[in-house]
């Protein structure tokens, strides 16, 4: 069965996101900002399409080898196939057992998942689950990799809430590209809460991964460092895809797979999308966003509801976020193609969670600062307080069981970053001094964190002892150095 389910992501860039004033973002991508080709007429060896000439597909539901005692047990290969990413053209990328885009796993909180990983490679892997809490042991460290030929099992025992995971290559330095190549896949972890409620499910929800990329004149990835240049956008591994629906509501949840890119996305009918879900799963309400913003990593649930729109409407889903607006301004198109029954509703009220003051009062408050070389050398380094990342050093060490507030700190002028603990999800409590917006009240993973910016987390460690690493999940920046380690104990 092919289940659909989509990751919508984003930040509201409701309240006037410094986001778009340009040069902003140049950080990582500042050199390439000023070398951006004219976004005149395709040239006839572009192998990019013109936009909405590919469907989007649906990513494939892995099944389970096995099924039995509570526990599902899975088998995959880590290996090179060819997509056809662009009409007609064979790309070569890396991928979880052949899938372009990556595959879909389905857990159930409560039940363990078993994932034995083959590296049908030739260089070391290591499959990090992003935004679950699991021993260190399966959390895909960089530094615990397997080799070429080798197999790993990784345990996950699911007991969190519901939340729209995804997996990840995390290999120490070769992260950045492993995912740019295509290493990335879905963990769609549902519970009965979640199931108890009347939202859109089966072929109404629908994930979708956003992201850009850069083909070189063969249809092949290019791959380089903090490459300003990729400005190809994929949803769901396809070009600036159309996608065919009903006119009802459905569920797309969306995730931000890309390196660098920031998106500010919007429909282009100008109603808002209706955010119910991030990183940690549903929000206590839904909330209307005009503009979604969604930072690498990141992952944000909508609601949109074509029932408004006539059969043959069509619906963009717009771009705003750094970058030129000709390039990477559509995303994907939805087409109005049928009427459909929608039994389905957004309740008002999805669940409850804490309110900021009933939080476990935290014992340590700790500063965190992120920065890379802004001086346009040729091979920047990335730092988390001043220091490159050395999987030898421990760099904070908490204490079992105890709550810790985390203000990051963005110390570039021009770079974006943002902030993503392994382990936990955590509270955004202030963003710039200010209250979290709507968007970010729920649980949190991963946090963007502009120029110039602190964000203030409230983190609770309770869950396992050991090292895990936290880093900007800008990849091409955590590839630079900007990564830490914290041990619980
Ligand atoms: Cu998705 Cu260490 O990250
Ligand atoms: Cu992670
Ligand atoms: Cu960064």
């Amino acid at each position: 069965m092919i289940t659909r389910r989509s990751v919508l992501g984003g930040a509201v860039a409701a309240a006037g996101l410094p986001l778009l004033a340009p040069g902003t973002f140049a950080g990582g991508e500042a050199h390439a900002a000023r070398t951006l080709p004219p976004a005149g007429p395709r040239r006839a060896s572009d192998p990019v399409p013109p936009a909405f000439s590919t469907a989007m597909p649906v990513p494939p539901v892995l099944r389970p080898l096995s099924s039995s005692g509570g526990v599902d047990v899975y088998e995959l290969t880590i290996r090179r196939a060819r997509a056809q990413i662009l009409p007609g053209t064979a790309t070569e990328v890396l991928t979880y057992d052949g899938h372009f885009p990556g595959p879909v796993i389905h857990a159930r909180s409560g039940r363990r998942v078993l994932v034995r990983h083959r590296n049908g490679l030739d260089m070391p892997v290591s499959v990090h689950l992003h935004g679950a809490s699991v021993p260190p042991s399966s959390d895909g460290n960089p530094m615990d990799v397997f080799a070429p030929g080798a197999s790993r099992t990784y345990v996950y025992t699911n007991r969190q809430p519901h939340a729209s995971l995804w997996f990840h290559d995390h290999a120490h330095h070769m992260e950045a590209e492993h995912v740019y190549r295509g290493l990335t896949g879905s963990y769609l972890l549902t519970d009965d809460l979640e199931q108890s409620l009347p939202l859109p499910k089966g072929q109404y929800d629908v994930p979708i991964t956003i992201r850009d990329a850069r083909f070189d004149e063969n249809g092949q990835l290019a791959y380089t460092m903090a490459d300003r240049n990729r400005t190809t956008i994929l949803a769901n591994g396809r070009p600036t895809p159309y996608f065919r629906v009903a006119a009802r509501k459905y569920r797309f949840r969306l995730l931000n797979g890309s390196n660098l890119r920031l998106f500010a996305l919007s429909l282009s009918d100008g109603t808002p999308l209706t955010q119910m879900a991030s990183d940690g799963g549903l929000l206590e309400r839904p909330v209307a966003v005009p503009v979604l913003t969604l930072s690498p990593g990141e992952r944000a649930d909508v609601i949109v509801d074509f029932s408004r729109h006539r059969v043959g409407t069509r619906l963009v889903l717009t771009n705003s976020g750094p970058g030129n607006p000709a390039q990477i301004g559509k995303v994907l198109r939805f087409d109005v193609v049928r009427t459909a029954d929608d039994p389905s509703s957004v309740p008002r009220v999805l669940r409850t969670l804490p309110p900021a003051a009933a939080l476990p009062k935290a014992a340590v408050t700790r500063h965190i600062e992120l920065s890379m070389d802004e001086d346009g050398r040729p091979d920047p380094r990335g730092f988390v307080n001043g220091q490159m990342f050395d999987p030898d050093r421990i760099d904070t060490t908490v204490a079992f069981g105890s709550s810790e507030i985390w203000q990051v700190t963005n110390a570039n002028k021009r770079v974006p970053h943002n902030f993503h603990l392994h382990l936990v999800q955590f509270r955004v409590l202030e963003r710039g001094g200010k209250p979290a917006g709507p968007t970010e009240a729920g649980l949190k993973d991963t946090v963007r964190v502009l120029p110039g910016e602190t964000v203030k987390l409230h983190v609770t460690f309770d869950a396992f002892r050991g090292d895990y690493v936290y880093h900007c999940h800008m990849l091409d920046h955590s590839a630079m150095g900007m990564m830490a380690t914290f041990r619980v104990r």
